[in-house]
């Protein structure tokens, strides 16, 4: 990454995207920080001291409003060089109680907001032949376990849109760059959606106990710079890290393992 690069990044308000924020600023970037939160948005481009940040919130849900954003973070830095997209929400319900609505809200912010911003944004890029999509994903994107059932699809999905993309715009200077967090001790378990889409408002043990937010935004933007395509960051040793590896070379010994996970 080259000092000066202008940096987007959704879900910039808490945990792993406030922690990018901080970092791609001592890296030298140009900062554009995005979530729902405004009050949160000021606290953390605070945090960037010496940047230059814009704070443009936005709510992933309302795709309808990033046609009009873009021109904004055009017309303030010139251009944009590379959209973390960050922003996200998980869960904590089995499929049989699960209702459609949270199945659907959570695609509609974990996928259908990321497709939208990536469309608003690829015009710029294609333009300016460079670009960066750096997306972060999860473990979840890769394996499917209990009670994340619309969480993992929307990651799952996600996989499948930025590989296409990477396809397409290779040969156009532009890259994506997937990036599969194990546990990571950020909001993300609080703000977990249950079954009738109510926040669990509690941290999970795992989440308690994850890596650290600083530290994975650290791994993470080592892996921008190097431009790769995909990589696992967290804890270097952990179940999270394995699954991937057993996924890839142990599937049925996975499975196993993952039902014997599932609650009685
Ligand atoms: N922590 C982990 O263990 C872990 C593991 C794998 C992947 N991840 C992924 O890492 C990303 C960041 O999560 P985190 O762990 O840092 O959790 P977090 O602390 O809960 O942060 C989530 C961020 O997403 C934003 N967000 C949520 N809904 C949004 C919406 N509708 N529109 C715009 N922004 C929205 C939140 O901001 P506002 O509330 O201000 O909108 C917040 O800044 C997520 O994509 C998550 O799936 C996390």
């Amino acid at each position: 990454m080259l000092p000066g690069q202008v940096v987007w990044i959704t879900g910039a308000s808490s945990g792993i995207g406030e922690e990018l924020a901080v970092g791609f600023a001592a890296a030298g970037a140009k900062l554009v920080l995005s979530a729902r939160r405004p009050e949160e948005l000021a606290r953390v481009a605070a945090r960037c001291a010496g940047a230059e940040v814009l704070v443009l919130p936005l709510d992933l849900a309302k795709s309808d409003a990033f046609e009009g954003l873009v021109p904004r973070v055009l017309a303030h830095f010139g251009r944009i060089d590379l959209v973390v997209h960050n922003g996200g929400i998980s869960q904590r319900s089995l499929v049989k109680d699960t209702e459609m609505a949270v199945h659907r809200r959570i695609m509609e912010v974990n996928y259908f907001g990321t497709v939208a911003l990536t469309r608003a944004v690829l015009p710029s890029m294609l333009a300016a032949k460079q670009g960066q999509f750096v997306v972060i994903s999860s473990v979840a994107g890769k394996v499917g376990t209990p009670l994340r059932s619309a969480y993992c699809a929307s990651k799952h999905a996600l996989h499948g849109f930025f590989d296409s993309l990477r396809a397409e715009v290779a040969k156009e200077g532009i890259s994506v760059t997937m990036i599969c967090p194990g546990y990571i001790a950020t909001e993300v378990s609080k703000n977990a959606l249950t079954a009738d889409g109510s926040p669990t408002n509690r941290t999970g043990e795992d989440i308690a106990n994850g890596f650290s937010a600083e530290a994975t935004a650290r791994q993470i933007i080592a892996a921008v710079s190097a431009k790769k395509s995909e990589v696992y960051v967290g804890r270097f040793v952990g179940k999270e890290r394995l699954a991937l590896g057993m996924k890839r070379f142990l599937p049925g010994v996975l499975e196993r393992l993952v039902q014997n996970q599932a609650p009685k």
